[in-house]
């Protein structure tokens, strides 16, 4: 395999673009895509300008002069998201805990989300024993997601209404939120409960939760275990302790993300598809299609935005964004998200991003297929019921997407 992959490289317009690359960095957005971590292609100097003023905010290690906490889960936005580059995702995970009483769902004193760090030992916030749904959270991806805030909230609702008419088994559900830098009710789309609809309400609202810094859009601070007294002794920076709206350049930096490369632009060997041994076409794109992954991992949205280098582009990120309950639901309710639903995540870069699932407990591609249930339940048997050599490849159909 090596030699022909050496071969199609040495063979290919790319291999090109990598060596004028080391020469030329401006010559490499044309001879290849761009890796994760980089921006898009076709930024104005000032959209450059703003992606490398908004990275370094993103990775700045934040103390408590700064107004760090009290609570907090991390000290950087790039702690969580920081593999296989800035931007990327971690294997961190943090905690959400609720009551549920056989009926309803509370949140308890200080939010459903549990901050596991504080500035002192004082300060620190535990999960009350009363909690009876407690649930783990994997740090998601941010390559591309630009991409995803430029798609129309009406495209999501016609999708939905397609997706409920053509396959009622697996209707999803959208989730309305009110965008909180807004104010405006909105589709969401971002989070495992599709709980923000905007990059600029997401970065405000993980600056106040992951790193307890207050902004213009959440400037009341998160007491420990909803303590006023002891947020009292705890926090001495006064609010909005983002004073320069720091969280506005976060946003402006993950929408400029580029999404992550197809791999067969790099090394023209995948999602080529393939000949089974009855001579029929098994690409994994086809049996991806086949079996029905594709309903609810949808890749035809199309974005529109202002920024030239998104508006027009096919948004590849196989997600309708929409809420399905495929079985492995958090059993917490989040807004208007219910206990057993969860997005469908985006399935793009996933080569870099296990272990999988809202929680990390699926360590590969194939254990994440198998515990699809309930409105996965059809697609993952007819996974299962593909010959070996189809359900190769499409496994490597997406291990290259
Ligand atoms: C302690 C780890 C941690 C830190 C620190 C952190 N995040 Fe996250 N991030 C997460 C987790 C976990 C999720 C998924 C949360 C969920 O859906 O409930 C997430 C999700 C996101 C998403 C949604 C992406 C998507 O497509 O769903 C955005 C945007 C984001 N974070 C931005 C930020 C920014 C900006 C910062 C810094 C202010 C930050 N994060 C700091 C852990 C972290
Ligand atoms: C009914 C909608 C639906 C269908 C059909 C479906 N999925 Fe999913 N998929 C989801 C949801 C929702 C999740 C999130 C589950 C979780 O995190 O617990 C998910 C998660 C995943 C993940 C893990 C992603 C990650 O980043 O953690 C993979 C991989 C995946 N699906 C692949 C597939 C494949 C392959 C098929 C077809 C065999 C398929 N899915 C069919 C909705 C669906």
């Amino acid at each position: 395999m090596s030699s022909t992959r050496t071969l199609l490289t040495a063979l290919s317009p790319l291999a090109a673009g990598v060596l004028i690359w080391t020469a030329n960095d401006t010559a490499v957005a044309r001879g290849r895509a761009p890796r994760m971590g980089e921006p898009l292609r076709g930024l104005t100097a000032e959209e450059r300008q703003l992606f490398l003023a908004g990275k370094e905010k993103f990775e700045a290690v934040e103390d408590a002069d700064d107004g760090l906490g009290p609570i907090f889960n991390g000290t950087s936005c790039v702690i969580c998201h920081g593999i296989p580059a800035t931007g990327g995702s971690s294997p961190q995970n943090e905690t959400r805990a609720q009551l549920f009483d056989g009926t309803d769902h509370f949140d308890l004193p200080g939010g459903s989300l549990f901050q596991s760090l504080a500035v002192s030992p004082d300060c620190a916030e535990a999960v009350p024993p009363n909690a009876n749904v407690i649930a783990p959270r994997q740090s998601t991806p941010l390559f591309g997601s630009g991409l995803i805030e430029a798609v129309p909230d009406r495209s999501i609702e016609r999708y939905a209404a397609l997706q409920a008419r053509n396959h009622p088994e697996q209707a999803g559900r959208i989730h309305r939120v009110v965008d909180a830098a807004s104010g405006v009710t909105r589709v969401g789309r971002f989070g495992w409960k599709a709980q923000q609809a905007t990059l600029l309400s997401f970065s405000a609202d993980a600056y106040l939760n992951e790193m307890g810094i207050t902004n213009h859009v959440f400037p009341r601070e998160n007491a420990p275990n909803g303590d006023q007294s002891r947020l009292a002794a705890c926090d001495t920076v006064p609010d909005p302790e983002d004073e320069d709206g720091d969280f506005e350049l976060f946003a402006h930096y993950m929408r400029l993300l580029a999404p992550p490369p197809v791999e067969d632009e790099r090394s023209g060997r995948r999602l080529r598809g393939r000949r089974g041994k009855q001579g029929r076409d098994v690409s994994g794109r086809i049996g991806f299609e086949r079996v029905g992954c594709a309903v609810c991992h949808y890749d035809r949205y199309q974005a529109r935005s202002p920024i030239r280098a998104i508006g027009g582009t096919t948004v590849k990120a196989f997600s309708d964004f929409l809420l399905h309950d495929v079985g492995t639901g958090d059993g917490i309710v989040q807004g208007g998200a219910g206990a057993n639903e969860l997005r469908t995540p985006p399935l793009w870069g996933l080569r870099e991003s296990a272990p999988y699932l809202h929680d990390g407990s699926a360590p590969t591609i194939g254990e994440a297929i198998r515990r699809h249930a309930n409105q996965g339940a059809a697609a993952r048997d007819a996974f299962d019921r593909l010959s070996p050599d189809e359900q190769e490849a499409l496994l490597e159909f997406l291990n290259a997407i």
